[in-house]
């Protein structure tokens, strides 16, 4: 455990103390793209790529937060709690801490060392990563015990009412519920969840476009008020439609006169996405990884097509993945507009794959990519 024993160090010569070391992982999803807020089914897996906190208590009530990736040191008391966001990663940890305590868990003050081996908005869910490692190390200094599924809402919380992201549950859920070796079906709406083992002889592979584009979060935001909209116009002439859930692929053929063109299209690739998770969880339950493989490039294709979150170069890294022998299924992960692909690799073929497919992206965009190889990982913890 080489990287928290220097993390510790690096704390203790920080602040000159001991501290505690903790983390919690990114994540892929594998399918189930953009329904977790309409409380559908998603498929993610914890990565073993991760976001680490070392921390010691205080005894005032200051929060002091150092970032080794952004070398910045930002302070704040618990006594003045947070209320708007300055668009800057401190703003994660300052919305947990505010809603912790809005919720009645009494927080010490705290020195902070965070560093993250996550690509920073490349669709890895760092922001919940941080979330969740900043909150769970927070909490546990303070001698507070919480449920890993409340913790999940906690955070969700924080983001969607402090950050002013409206994102759903999916990304902080799998940062805590996360287990090795699986992935989860999760239900957003009863919170329920089925652990999916992976077979040993497929390698999650992760290719970061290093591409950004700024419209993620408007775009984002956007998209939640289409669904929004859809939900409207259907529960019109069926009240118990409460969320895109509820609705069938049928009845949305049948009733899409009643929606504006883009609502429609929306809706579609949420009702069409839901029934492909169905699908492959059934197909990874029988270790049917040609059709996981299939299902996961009509997701795409619908997030390209209908819900318009793609772009070229998530387009791109997608296509070369299919021209190169070993990829089972390739997507965008996340929600979209740059960061990364998760790619579904036969063990044995995943080096060639990740040197073929650098090189052509390279060749074509002329930006080389990072492509990390990722094995499904635990939850939130204190590693020292
Ligand atoms: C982001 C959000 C998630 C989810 C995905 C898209 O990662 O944080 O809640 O909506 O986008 O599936």
């Amino acid at each position: 455990m080489i990287q928290a024993q220097n993390l510790a160090e690096a704390f203790r010569a920080l602040y000159g103390m001991d501290g505690r070391v903790y983390r919690a992982p990114g994540r892929i999803n594998l399918i189930g793209e953009h329904t977790d807020y309409n409380v559908g089914f998603v498929m993610p897996a914890a990565i073993d790529l991760y976001t680490w906190v070392a921390i010691a208590p205080r005894s005032d009530r200051i929060i002091r937060i150092c970032s080794r990736n952004f070398s910045e040191t930002v302070e704040f008391t618990l006594d003045k709690l947070y209320n708007s966001p300055r668009s800057h990663w401190s703003d994660y940890p300052r919305a947990v801490a505010a809603v912790l305590e809005q919720n009645g868990y009494k927080l010490s003050g705290a020195n902070l060392l965070v560093q993250s081996d996550l690509p920073i908005g490349s669709g890895l869910s760092s922001s919940a990563a941080l979330e969740v490692a900043a909150a769970y190390a927070l909490l546990d200094i303070s001698g507070q015990s919480i449920d890993r599924v409340k913790l999940a809402l906690l955070c969700q919380r924080a983001e969607n009412d402090f950050v002013g992201m409206r994102c759903g549950v999916m990304d902080q859920f799998i940062a805590c519920c996360g287990r090795a070796g699986v992935a989860l079906m999760l239900d957003c709406r009863s919170l329920d969840y089925a652990l999916l083992p992976l077979p040993d002889d497929v390698k999650l592979v992760v290719c970061n476009t290093m591409i950004k584009h700024e419209l993620a979060a408007s775009e984002y935001n956007a998209r939640r008020a289409e669904c929004d909209e859809a939900v409207r116009i259907l529960a019109k002439t069926r009240p118990d439609i409460r969320a895109l859930r509820d609705v069938t692929e049928d009845e949305l053929e049948r009733r899409s006169a009643s929606l504006p063109e883009t609502v429609y299209k929306r809706a579609r690739h949420v009702i069409s996405e839901n029934a492909r998770v169905v699908k492959a969880r059934a197909a990874l339950e029988r270790s049917d990884l040609e059709t996981l493989g299939v299902l996961m490039e009509a997701s795409h294709t619908s997030l390209r097509c209908d819900y318009e979150v793609s772009c070229r170069e998530l387009d791109l890294m997608v296509e070369l993945a299919r021209q190169v022998d070993g990829a089972y299924g390739c997507r965008m992960t996340g929600g979209g507009f740059g960061g990364c692909t998760v790619n579904l690799v036969q063990a044995g073929k995943a080096a060639f794959f990740i040197q073929e497919v650098a090189a052509r992206y390279e060749n074509e965009v002329g930006v080389a990519p990072e492509i990390y190889p990722c094995s499904p990982a635990e939850g939130a913890a204190r590693i020292i």
